[in-house]
């Protein structure tokens, strides 16, 4: 089995790559990725020699580049993260999203559709890795399911739907074999430092404030990063063409809560008195139209595929933070150059 797999350097690809290369070595895996600023290939350095592993610089927003690629791998399948991620990033700049999140997927849809046409064809399977922004947002009570209409808010979460949309009209239209997962927020090892928990670890190691949008009572549904990606092992093996899975960790946090935990989690590693990294916590201007929360029924990937996180977010947490004390050569190479710069004019004066 020959597989694509797209935003391999990212956080979630990373992890999808590895646990794919050390899994199976009898596959041929091939990482497509345009190294963003998110894409880092220290994240696969520990798989980078290994037989069974490829890595391709390229941008999924170039057609013929993708065609021809296809054309020359004869893939029998592609797994598709490769996107712009950020939110606050979509909202300052969103036509960034609609290329990579909508085109980028259309051009990997139609080289996927051409490619399944021809003879010596081998092509099996198109997955596409999508979240659960794309259901908008929850009141008080009620979960996310398979059944739920779409609404999304951000740009971000806009061009995600739009490429669901796409990879569904791709299976009704011209029957290419597609699978969809939606998943809730991940954290863990690799996480870029512009999101919440490893923005906020960087900033307690740095010292510096902890900026908490709005009044904190956002909720979020959190999935350590390797439950995620043995979920998208689970589903690509298992599940029927045309299936759509929703993933989560039945873990729902307010972020001022997710926070203090953290504070504390570091306060105990960093040898800092109890209630010393809380005094760091600020409270900024809100995120436009930000969703009040997000929480995802995963019951049908529960009962048909049997899958369940593996971490409660207590050992995720404490699992995380002790990896980026650990990597301090990562955080320093990807916070280096402009990141500061960067962040300070995109975020903090939003
Ligand atoms: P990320 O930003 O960490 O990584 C994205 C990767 O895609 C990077 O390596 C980047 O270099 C690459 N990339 C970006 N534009 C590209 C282009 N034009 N051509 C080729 N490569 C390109 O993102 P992530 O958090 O790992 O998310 C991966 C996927 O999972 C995305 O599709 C995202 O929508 C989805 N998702 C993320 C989460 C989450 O909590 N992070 C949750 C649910 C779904
Ligand atoms: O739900 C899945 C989505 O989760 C993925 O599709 C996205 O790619 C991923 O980025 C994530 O989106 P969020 O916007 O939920 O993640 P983020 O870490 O940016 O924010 C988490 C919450 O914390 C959200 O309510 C906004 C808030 N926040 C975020 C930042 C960066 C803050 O309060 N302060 C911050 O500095």
């Amino acid at each position: 089995m020959k597989i694509l797999i797209t935003g391999g350097a990212g956080f979630i690809g990373s992890h999808v790559v590895r646990l794919f290369v050390n899994k199976y070595p009898n596959y041929l895996i091939h990482n497509l990725d345009k190294l963003t600023y998110a894409g880092n290939l220290a994240n696969l350095s520990d798989i980078e020699n290994k037989s069974n592993y490829t890595f391709i610089k390229g941008d999924i927003v170039d057609g013929d580049f993708i065609n021809n690629l296809f054309e020359k791998e004869n893939y029998n399948a592609v797994i598709h993260l490769a996107a712009e991620s950020h939110v606050d990033r979509s909202i300052a700049n969103p036509i960034e999203f609609v290329m990579t999140n909508v085109i980028g997927t259309v051009n990997l849809l139609n080289a996927a559709k051409t490619h399944l046409t021809k003879a010596n064809s081998a092509f099996k399977k198109f997955y596409h890795v999508s979240t659960d922004e794309v259901y908008g947002t929850l009141g008080d009570t009620g979960m996310f399911t398979e059944k739920t209409s779409y609404d999304p808010h951000s740009p971000y979460s806009a061009s995600k739907a739009g490429s669901d949309h796409f990879v569904r009209a791709y299976y009704d239209t011209y029957k290419l074999p597609v699978v969809i997962s939606n998943c809730s927020n991940n954290y863990g090892p690799n996480h870029f430092p512009e999101k919440l928990i490893p923005l906020c670890i960087y900033n307690i190691k740095n010292k510096r404030q902890l900026p908490i949008y709005g009044k904190g009572e956002n909720v979020r549904d959190w999935l350590y990063v390797e439950d995620h990606a043995k979920a998208i092992d689970v589903i690509f093996h298992n599940a029927a063409i045309g299936q759509t899975y929703n993933i989560g960790g039945h873990n729902e946090w307010k972020n001022i809560d997710v926070i203090k935990l953290l504070c504390k989690i570091m306060d105990e590693k960093l040898g800092r008195e109890n209630g010393t990294n809380e005094k760091l916590i600020t409270f900024v201007k809100d995120r436009a139209g930000h969703d009040l929360r997000y929480a995802i029924d995963a019951s049908k990937l529960k009962t048909d595929l049997a899958w369940l996180p593996s971490v409660t977010f207590e050992q995720g947490l404490e699992k995380t933070v002790d990896w980026y004390l650990k990597n301090e050569d990562w955080l320093n190479n990807v916070t280096s150059g402009n990141y500061l710069k960067y962040y300070e004019e995109q975020y903090t004066n939003r």
